[in-house]
């Protein structure tokens, strides 16, 4: 199964990534996992500036994907499911993510319009998004929120969400609310799990 990472991970010690790195774990212990990583700031991917939506209409008007500038796009267009890996920042996700999906919403390589509706060109149907947050979430979730009608645009069936919470409160035992965290995603695995 081809698993595309999107690492919106920013710290070098990010128990965000900890997390990925143990659902990976688990993915590989239960199938043949090829995995590509995206890391949209290491990628360098950038916010859609007027030139870049210029570039893009032009470049779905002849119908050409072959630029570089498609790669995160086609990686997502070609996973059998979706892993996210980003830290709870300002009450959502960090900037990296939104800009991962604006590269990736694009007309005629991942949807397309049929009779006035958007139809999904991607072959996924799982995706999961996993968290970390130093406080608590609460309904605080535009993140979930939006994840979740991303889902939608792209017929992926299955989204699983994963937070470790509350793990920078002072008197909270971190390693114990990430090994919670941990568990919940290994029994994800044992109850079907991605397949
Ligand atoms: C830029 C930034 C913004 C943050 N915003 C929030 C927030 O709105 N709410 C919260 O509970 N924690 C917030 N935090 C704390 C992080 O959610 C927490 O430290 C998280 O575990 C970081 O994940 P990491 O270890 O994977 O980097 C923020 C941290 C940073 C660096």
């Amino acid at each position: 199964m081809k698993l595309l990472f999107v690492n919106a991970c920013v710290r070098p010690q990010s128990r965000t990534l900890a997390l990925c790195k143990e659902y990976i774990r688990l993915l590989s212990e239960q199938c043949d996992v090829e995995i590509t990583e995206i890391d949209p700031i290491k990628s360098d991917m950038r916010s859609f500036s007027y030139e870049m939506l210029v570039q893009r209409d032009k470049d779905i008007a002849d119908n050409d994907f072959s630029s570089d500038r498609y790669f995160a796009a086609k990686a997502f267009a070609e996973a059998d499911a979706i892993l996210i890996g980003a830290p709870y920042w300002d009450c959502s996700f960090p900037s990296s993510v939104k800009v991962f999906f604006e590269h990736i919403c694009v007309n005629s390589l991942t949807f397309r319009y049929e009779k006035g509706e958007c139809v999904s060109m991607c072959r996924a149907r799982q995706l999961c998004y996993i968290t970390t947050a130093g406080g608590y979430i609460g309904d605080k979730n535009s993140a979930e929120s939006y994840i979740r009608d991303m889902c939608v645009m792209f017929g992926i069936e299955k989204a699983s969400f994963f937070s470790a919470e509350g793990i920078d409160i002072y008197g909270n035992d971190t390693e114990a609310i990430l090994e919670k965290t941990r568990q919940q995603i290994e029994d994800s695995f044992k109850k079907g799990g991605v397949n």
